[in-house]
């Protein structure tokens, strides 16, 4: 492990250097995001911009086992100080003129010991990039609550929690943790300002907590949640295939609806992916994903993605061995764009921009390499009781 080094402090004395230093910041932030919207309205393959969402990866233990999950059980786990060790001087520039930065992973990054630390790290080196965290809110303490809610950064908070009620968050998550959630949820609701901070509630559709989806928005409403996002979930082991809504399409349908109905009626916004089986030119003629100009996804350990449900990039090409732009501007950058543009690629089996591909079973399954270990879990998940 690295030495631990300083997080700055974040109080900021107004006309302060560093104050002067965060202002300039802010504005070569803005002129990057906005050259970086141009870029993409061109097609361009080649950016001058760099990308205006970054996910850092930051992998954790998770006290939950949702049955959906893509994790895997002996990943490495994230330390703040070998991260910025490996990876800060490469990326450092490209954070700061981002708009969003994703921090989430595998397992529970607030469960991480380190996990106000990080927060504070990036509070206060980047107080003007928007924060996306993703959690089962188990571990929303008042001092995790206190450094989104109370700092200058504007966050929004994604509620992993798929269920509206015990026994379905139980099935769905394996643990038992609902009562402990509702109270995390409430305290964030209560401490938050909502210009500054915004929660959506998300829902993994699964065969096991389909039919609780219209409650499930009702839920949300109660509790004050700005949005819900539900979408079926990606299969990453053979074993989670009969929990797929493609076996079960008239009800996923129907669920659908209601909860549209639902939603309308409570005056709450829902983002829902789109319905089965239904006639070709129903379906919206697919966007240009805007991912592979937009963002950027690194793993704890250097390797990099363009967005979650593509497949594999290659390894070789990785932070380790390539600088930020070499990467960014590399061959599978380049190709995953020209081939976006045409049409072909992975945006054939895009369920989020080309949504007749709910249709497709590949577009439900991740196809990745996987390792030795990955096929030994999912042998142990077989034999698991429910
Ligand atoms: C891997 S989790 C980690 C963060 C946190 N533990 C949580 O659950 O939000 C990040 C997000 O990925 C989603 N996710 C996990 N496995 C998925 C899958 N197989 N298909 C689609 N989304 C998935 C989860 O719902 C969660 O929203
Ligand atoms: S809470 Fe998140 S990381 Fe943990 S098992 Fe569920 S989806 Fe995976």
């Amino acid at each position: 492990m690295g030495e631990t080094m300083n997080v700055p402090n974040t109080t900021v004395e107004p006309g302060s250097p560093r104050d002067l230093r965060l202002k300039l910041l802010a504005e070569k932030a803005e002129d990057n995001i906005r050259r970086n919207n141009e870029e993409y309205a061109q097609r361009r393959v080649v950016l001058a911009s760099t990308p205006q969402n970054i996910f850092v990866q930051i992998n954790a233990v998770c006290n939950a086992n949702c049955v959906f999950c893509s994790k895997g059980y002996d990943y490495p786990l994230f330390r703040l100080d070998d991260w910025l060790k490996h990876y800060g001087d490469k990326i450092t520039p490209a954070l700061a003129q981002a708009r969003q930065v994703i921090l989430t992973g595998s397992g529970e990054f607030l469960g991480l010991p380190d996990a106000q630390r990080i927060l504070e790290y990036f509070n206060s080196e980047f107080p003007h990039v928007e924060k996306y965290v993703a959690t089962n809110a188990t571990y929303l303490t008042p001092k995790i609550v206190d450094l989104i809610c109370s700092g200058s950064s504007k966050y929004v908070v994604q509620l992993s929690l798929h269920a509206s009620r015990p026994e379905i968050q139980r099935v769905m998550m394996r643990y038992g943790a609902y009562d402990r959630v509702q109270k995390n949820i409430r305290a964030l609701m209560e401490a938050r300002d909502k210009k500054n901070v915004n929660v959506l509630f998300m829902f993994i559709m699964t065969t096991l907590n389909i039919d609780d989806l219209p409650d499930f928005i009702r839920y949300a409403s109660r509790m004050g949640a700005d949005k819900v996002v539900c979408g079926y979930f990606y299969i990453y082991e053979s074993n989670q295939k009969y929990l797929s809504l493609y076996f079960m399409q008239e009800k996923a349908n129907q669920r659908l609806e209601e909860a549209r109905r639902v939603a309308d009626e409570l005056g709450i916004t829902l983002q829902a992916p789109p319905k089965f089986g239904l006639t070709p030119e129903v379906y919206k003629a697919f966007d240009v994903c805007q991912e592979p100009w937009y963002q950027f996804m690194m793993s704890n350990d250097g390797y990099v993605l363009p967005c979650d449900a593509y497949g594999s990039f290659p390894r070789e090409e990785n932070l380790n061995v390539m600088s930020f732009s070499e990467l960014w501007n590399g061959p599978t950058y380049r190709k995953i764009r020209t081939d976006i543009v045409d049409g072909k690629g992975c945006l054939l089996t895009c369920s989020r921009h080309n949504p007749k591909s709910v249709n497709d079973w590949n577009s439900h399954v991740i196809h990745r390499f996987k390792e030795d270990r990955q096929i030994i879990k999912e042998h142990h998940e077989s034999l698991r009781r429910p």
